[in-house]
């Protein structure tokens, strides 16, 4: 796709002195070049897991660079960087935009970073903005929306809309069992007056995502813009497999009570769990670990987690009866225990109207064709919905591949996404709604 040539301006929109409403393209794609370099290894993608060191460091980089720009830049209790208009009216009520800057282990630069450099460029290009704005624009980079290293995804969009349960984060903790409090203090939060990071009611009039759609529809279509619908709900059941160790020379097969055997059935009953059966969208196992994952030692404990998805909730609640009856079932049948925790991390979630309508009218404005669609990756908006209305806007994802350092979108695709993010959001400061 060629970058767009329709310059009209958004009818309605307040006025920003200057141009037409274009940010500067080349400027957003520096950012994120920089950006993408921490964390990044050689061959194996970017690491930049929630609250930690290179999570930190890019939230850093950003406050740094915007700062320059003479935006005002801070880190609030809960691990999020918050970029505004210095000078702005703060008992205005907030458009927010924006997304997170962690990754998944050996993950790509385009997932949540994309959103936050371009919410951060859009806050900057409106601080042209002519008049004072119904809605004041703010950029946040959430904490540790992926959860890859701290179990506990949409840390920051948790904390900001005050739903953080504190009893689980002062318990959680990574595999090597650095506690998340004391990971989140050294990433300049603190658990224990996180309450203050949390946004009073009223305080966020909407809320704006734009990440790439990380599954293949638009790339298919060659469609630039995705209007988000819905956002698939998300539940996780952690999973632990007690069986007896023993010593795999000795012990005869039909002796054994071998815990990564019987996981391997509860691998299958998951995937069947969305294929054979269809009770979910889609379902995965993505982490297993066996213990004490020796050659000659039959294993005596694994543990694993479930993920299971889909949009509608009676679908995703007759998935979770369905795999907590077969787990119930396994473990008397195979002489082992399996315990399991049950965690509904997001619920299905609808957009808002207004903001879908002002997304539609930004795309035409730019000559942008676009398709109003679903979400099947989980995203902080989800989070922000129950407290605000919240929208979405996808730009394709090359061969629909994400949370793997393949992830790729073109330069021209990801600033007609930011054009699109900037033209949205200066409708909907325009006027109270
Ligand atoms: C978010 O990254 C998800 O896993 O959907
Ligand atoms: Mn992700
Ligand atoms: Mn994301």
């Amino acid at each position: 796709m060629s970058a767009p040539t329709n310059r009209r301006t958004a009818g309605g929109s307040p006025r920003l002195a200057g141009d037409a409403p274009h940010l500067d393209g080349a400027r957003l794609l520096d950012v994120l070049g920089e950006i993408s370099r921490i964390g990044a290894q050689p061959g194996a993608g970017i690491t930049r897991t929630g609250l930690g060191a290179e999570e930190a460091q890019a939230r850093a980089y950003l406050a740094k660079r915007y700062r320059r720009d003479g935006l005002v830049a801070r880190t609030d209790q809960a691990g999020n960087l918050i970029v505004r208009r210095r000078g702005a009216d703060p008992a205005r009520p907030v458009l927010l935009l924006g997304s997170h800057v962690d990754t998944v282990v050996r993950g790509g630069r385009l997932d949540g970073t994309y959103g936050v450099v371009a919410a951060c460029e859009v806050v900057r290009t409106l601080a042209r903005l002519e008049s004072a704005p119904a809605y004041e624009p703010v950029a946040v980079a959430f904490s540790n929306e992926e959860g890859a290293r701290f179990p506990y995804p949409f840390f920051g969009s948790l904390g900001l809309t005050g739903r953080l349960d504190l009893a689980r984060a002062a318990t959680t903790t990574d595999r090597d069992g650095t506690a998340l409090p004391d990971a989140l203090r050294t990433a300049g939060g603190d658990l224990d007056t996180v309450g203050a990071a949390a946004w009073p009611d009223g305080a966020i009039a909407g809320y704006l995502e734009l990440h790439i759609e990380q599954g293949p529809v638009l790339a298919d279509r060659d469609i630039p813009i995705g209007v988000v619908e819905a956002i698939t709900g998300r539940t996780i059941i952690d999973i632990t497999v007690h069986g007896v160790q023993g010593h795999a020379g000795t012990t005869p097969m039909s002796l054994r009570r071998d815990a990564l055997v019987v996981a391997a059935q509860v691998v299958l009953a998951v995937e069947r769990l969305a294929t054979g059966r269809d009770l979910c969208a889609v379902s995965t196992v993505g982490c297993l670990d066996g213990e004490p994952n020796v050659t000659n030692v039959i294993p005596g404990t694994v543990r694993l987690t479930a993920e299971i998805r889909d949009g509608r909730p009676e679908r995703l609640r007759a998935a979770e009866r369905a795999l907590v009856a077969e787990l119930s079932a396994l473990g008397p049948a195979t002489g082992t225990r399996i315990d399991h925790d049950l965690r509904r991390v997001t619920r299905p979630t609808r957009t808002d109207h207004r903001l879908r309508a002002a997304v539609v009218a930004a795309a035409d404005d730019l000559g942008l064709p676009h398709l109003e669609m679903f979400s099947g990756a989980g995203h902080d908006a989800q989070i922000v919905a129950r407290s605000a209305p919240v929208g979405m806007v996808f730009v394709p994802s090359r061969d629909g591949v994400s949370h793997a350092p393949q992830e790729h979108t073109d330069d021209d695709l990801l600033v007609a996404g930011a054009d699109t993010l900037l033209n949205a959001a200066l409708r909907l400061v325009a006027d109270r709604w």
